[in-house]
């Protein structure tokens, strides 16, 4: 078994982008900024958001971060994208999901201008990728076809099956696997909670992908010898022996699967850190797509 080290190639690939930045402010270019709306207190969403300022202020980027309580009401929340639609000097923004239960998440998604989405959610730019055409590929799967493409992963004619059919991952994976490119080229299964006989249909898989947020939930007699396996999920378990009070957890069983895999992403250290670059990518394919224009 080998490694597909997320925080390795995020490494690599956020170098990159820092000397494309130095290269811009050589030239007096304008340095990309990302803006980032955190609505609430979120442990988890708070660790995300601090995590992708951090990763601006690395590769040189200007970042604004956003802070709104969580009882702040959706009008106030779409006048706040509306301003940051407007600012000229914002290249892209995200809204940290999930939002508050009061706040309706396609609202506020088809609020953001599709040339500042850099998370890739708004109808026009998932309607891009279904069309095959430029667009900001939503993070997490745009983060796991780096990931494929940097450690030379053959994934064409392969059968590849995606767990989970979420519209921020599980879909737009399925589709990107299935595209005539490299990697792509995959003959792909989408599967889901009311799929039938799951496990014989991930062990025909070559590449496996799990997105479904249930910890530890894929264990080797679901996967075949021989298997790529990348694992989306993130779940806080409980744990008294660490200093936070809790450890990350995939949806794969690590210990049980790794010694039936070819490759397999770790947890923490896997797809996460490669979201994270993937949203600066976008974020720098903004700001150059808005100075052409
Ligand atoms: N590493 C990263 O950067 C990153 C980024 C995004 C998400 N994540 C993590 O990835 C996980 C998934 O996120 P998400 O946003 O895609 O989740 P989500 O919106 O909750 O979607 C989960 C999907 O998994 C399916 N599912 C749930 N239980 C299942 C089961 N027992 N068997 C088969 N399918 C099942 C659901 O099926 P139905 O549609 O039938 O309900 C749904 O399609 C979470 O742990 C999340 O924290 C990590």
């Amino acid at each position: 078994m080998q490694l597909l080290n997320g925080k390795q190639t995020a490494e690599t690939l956020k170098a990159q982008i820092a000397e494309q930045v130095d290269e811009l402010r050589a030239r007096g270019g304008k340095i990309p900024h990302l803006a980032a709306v955190l609505v609430g207190s979120d442990g988890a969403s708070e660790t995300y958001v601090n995590n992708k300022v951090l990763a601006c202020e690395r590769v040189g980027f200007k970042s604004t971060l956003i802070r709104l309580d969580s009882d702040v009401s959706e009008d106030a929340l779409l006048a706040e994208i509306n301003k940051l639609n407007q600012n000229a000097d914002i290249d892209g923004f995200i809204v940290q999901l999930p939002l508050p239960e009061h706040i309706n998440e396609t609202r506020v998604t088809l609020a953001i201008d599709p040339a500042k989405d850099v998370d890739g959610f708004c109808p026009a730019n998932v309607g891009r990728l279904c069309l095959g055409l430029p667009t900001f590929v939503s993070a997490t799967p745009n983060g796991i076809m780096e990931l494929l493409r940097h450690h030379n992963i053959e994934t064409e004619g392969k059968h590849c099956v995606v767990i989970g059919r979420s519209n921020i991952v599980g879909t737009p994976m399925s589709l990107l696997m299935s595209r005539n490119t490299n990697p792509g080229n995959s003959t792909v299964t989408l599967v889901h909670s009311r799929t039938k006989d799951m496990a014989a249909i991930c062990r025909s898989a070559d590449i496996l992908i799990v997105a479904i947020g249930k910890a530890e939930f894929v264990g080797a007699d679901m996967v075949k010898d021989g298997a790529v396996v990348i694992d989306v999920g993130i779940t806080r378990l409980p744990d008294a022996n660490t200093k936070s009070g809790y450890r990350l957890a995939g949806d794969v069983d690590f210990a049980a699967v790794k010694d039936k895999c070819s490759w397999i992403t770790p947890v923490p250290g896997g797809v996460g850190p490669m979201t994270i670059v993937s949203l600066l990518q976008n974020t720098l394919k903004a700001q150059t797509l808005r100075q052409q224009f």
